[in-house]
C-alpha cells in the first residue's frame, strides 16, 4: 500500500500516513456537561495506537443549546480544555495527528437540548416535533460565530492540531449553505455567497490566529444539494482559506437530482462527489463512506482521486485497521449492523471486545 502509507504535508504537519478515522460521536461516553471521560480517551488512544495517521476527534458542541443530544461532548467554556488537552495528547503520543470537530446542531438540536431551536430560517418543515423556531438575528449570528471562534481557540490550547467546521450532515453550518433550509433574504441568505457567509466569516477570523501549526479544516456536504453547488462551495471555501476539505453528504432534496455516479467508479455517490471536488481545488481532499477495505483506500489515494481517505465504521469494529493494512493482516470487517448509529450504544458493535 505505498500511496496509503505515504506521508502528507499539511502546513507544517507532516500525517504519517493518509488513513483518517472520521468523526464519529460516542453516545453515552462523555461525562456530564459535555466533559471528556476516560471511556473517550481510551477510544480515540486505540486508534491512534492503531496507526491512523489523522483523528479527528467527534462533533463536539460550541455552546450548550446547541448540542445534537444532551450527552455530546463540550468545548462551550474553559473548563473543558482540560480533558481535551489530555485527549489530543494521548493521541499524539501514538503518533497521529489530530483534529477536533466543532459544531452547532441549530434546526437539529433536541427538545431535551433546546425548547425553542436557533436556525437560519423558520423551516419548521425541517424538524420532527412541533418546535418553535427562531430565525437567528444579525447580532444572534455574531454570537454563534464568536462561539466557533471561542471553541477553536480553546482546541489550539488544548493541544489539537486543527478544528474541523463541522458543515455537513444538516446542521447550523450546512443549513446556512443549503437553499433547502436558508430562505434569509438578508446578506445570509439568497445567492450562494451570501448562504456561505456565516462559514467565510468564522474562517476569515480563524485565518487570524491559527499560525502555521494549527490547520483549519471543514466538512461539507459534497451534494449541497447538488454536486455543482458542492463544487461551488468548495472553491468559496478554499479562497476563504480552508486548509483541508472533507467531503461528505449535505441535505439532499428530490427537487434536486443527484448525480450519476459513472459505472465503472468503483464507490459510492458520496465518494463519488469528494473525487469531483478533488480535482476542482487545490487543497487536500478528504473522501470518505462506504470505504472498509484497504485496496479500496489505495486506489482512492493511488490514482489522485483523494488525498487522504476515511474510514469510520471499519476504525470502530477495528481500531488497528491501519497497522493491519500495513501489515497485510485480516482487518475484522464491519457487519453493516447499524448497531453503532445514532443515539445507541457505541458498546454495542459487535466486533468490540
Ligand atoms: C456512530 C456514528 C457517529 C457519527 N458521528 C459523526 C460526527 O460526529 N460528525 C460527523 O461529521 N459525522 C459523523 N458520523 C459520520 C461518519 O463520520 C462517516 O461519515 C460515516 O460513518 C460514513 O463513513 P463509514 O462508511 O466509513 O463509516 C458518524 C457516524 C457514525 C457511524
Amino acid at each position: 500500500m505505498p500511496h496509503l502509507f505515504s506521508p502528507i504535508k499539511i502546513k507544517n504537519k507532516e500525517i504519517k500516513n493518509r488513513i483518517v478515522m472520521p468523526p464519529m460521536v460516542c453516545f453515552g461516553y462523555a461525562g456530564n456537561n459535555g466533559f471528556v471521560s476516560e471511556k473517550n480517551i481510551r477510544h480515540y488512544e486505540a486508534r491512534a495506537k492503531g496507526g491512523a495517521g489523522l483523528i479527528i476527534v467527534e462533533a463536539t458542541c460550541i455552546a450548550r443549546d446547541g448540542r445534537l443530544a444532551s450527552d455530546q461532548l463540550g468545548i462551550w467554556s474553559d473548563e473543558h480544555i482540560e480533558g481535551l488537552k489530555r485527549l489530543s495528547q494521548a493521541c499524539q503520543f501514538h503518533g497521529a495527528a489530530v483534529l477536533i470537530q466543532i459544531h452547532h446542531a441549530g434546526l437539529r438540536a433536541p427538545r431535551d437540548v433546546a425548547e425553542t431551536v436557533l436556525a437560519p430560517s423558520r423551516c419548521s418543515e425541517y424538524i420532527d416535533d412541533n418546535r418553535l423556531v427562531r430565525e437567528l438575528t444579525v447580532e444572534d449570528i455574531k454570537t454563534i460565530q464568536q462561539d466557533f471562534i471561542k471553541a477553536a481557540k480553546r482546541a489550539k490550547e488544548a493541544g489539537f492540531d486543527g478544528i474541523e467546521l463541522h458543515g455537513a450532515h444538516g446542521y447550523l453550518i450546512s443549513q446556512f449553505a443549503s437553499p433547502i433550509t436558508n430562505k434569509r433574504t438578508d446578506q445570509y441568505g439568497g445567492s450562494l455567497e451570501n448562504r456561505m457567509r456565516f462559514a467565510v466569516e468564522i474562517i476569515r477570523q480563524l485565518k487570524e490566529f491559527a499560525d502555521e501549526n494549527f490547520i483549519i479544516g471543514y466538512r461539507m456536504g459534497g451534494n449541497e444539494p447538488t454536486l455543482e453547488n458542492g463544487i461551488q462551495i468548495a472553491k468559496i471555501l478554499e479562497d476563504a482559506g480552508v486548509e483541508l476539505l472533507h467531503v461528505s453528504a449535505g441535505i439532499s432534496s428530490p427537487e434536486f437530482p443527484q448525480p450519476e455516479v459513472p459505472r465503472e467508479f468503483p464507490e459510492n455517490l458520496i465518494v463519488y462527489c469528494g473525487t469531483r471536488i478533488k480535482s476542482r481545488v487545490n487543497i487536500p481532499v478528504i473522501v470518505v463512506n462506504g470505504i472498509r477495505m484497504p485496496q479500496q483506500a489505495e486506489y482512492l489515494v493511488e490514482n489522485n482521486l483523494a488525498d487522504m481517505v476515511a474510514v469510520g465504521r471499519g476504525l470502530l469494529i477495528d481500531p488497528d485497521w491501519a497497522n493491519k493494512a500495513k501489515h497485510g493482516s485480516e482487518i475484522k470487517p464491519c457487519l453493516a449492523c447499524k448497531r453503532c448509529l445514532w443515539y445507541t450504544e457505541p458498546d454495542k458493535c459487535p466486533g468490540k471486545d
